[in-house]
């Protein structure tokens, strides 16, 4: 039998330690909280892209009545950034939450669903993503790309 081990690491950060490129794609999904559209949760997710030409593509999370109808923030953001800017990279996610007392202390991650999308947004690009997840105690940085979060992943090589 033969054992094998990963290992994962990320960094906490004050938002005064962030590089002005990652704050400003926090505060692009702190401000992309206000467009969310979730009546039914009264939680409002916001989601930032940085693309390899310095775009950013922003959404949050659109609920819906039927509620497997509705979308997360990423997603929102995955799929508009695919349909706007067709061919060009992704290279960072920026994720913020609040409910109706304020941003969430902890940092949010990307459902099991985005993390899929993310995986096959990141295959697309050839770059890995860099994550930047904002909680009022810390922001949680995470370099490894999406394998990372979403170890043994199944894509498109899978069915090879
Ligand atoms: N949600 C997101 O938009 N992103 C996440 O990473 C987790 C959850 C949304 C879906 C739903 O509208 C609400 O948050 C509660 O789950």
């Amino acid at each position: 039998m033969k054992q094998l081990t990963r290992t994962l690491s990320w960094s906490v950060c004050n938002l005064e330690e962030l590089s002005e490129q990652d704050l400003k794609l926090v505060n692009a999904a702190k401000q992309a909280t206000s467009g969310s559209w979730s009546p039914y949760s009264k939680f409002k997710v916001g989601a930032a892209l940085l693309l390899d030409d310095g775009t950013i593509v922003t959404g949050s999370n659109q609920e819906n009545a039927a509620y497997p109808s509705g979308l997360c923030a990423e997603r929102t953001a995955l799929f508009s950034a695919g349909h706007m800017y067709p061919g060009k990279a992704v290279t960072a996610l920026a994720i913020a939450a609040r409910n109706d007392n304020g941003y969430t202390a902890q940092p949010i991650t990307p459902c099991g669903a985005c993390r899929q999308v993310l995986a096959e947004t990141e295959t697309r690009g050839g770059r890995p993503i860099r994550y930047i997840l904002y909680g009022t105690q810390g922001t949680m940085i995470i370099d490894g790309g999406t394998d990372a979060i979403l170890p043994f992943c199944f894509g498109a090589d899978s069915m090879k």
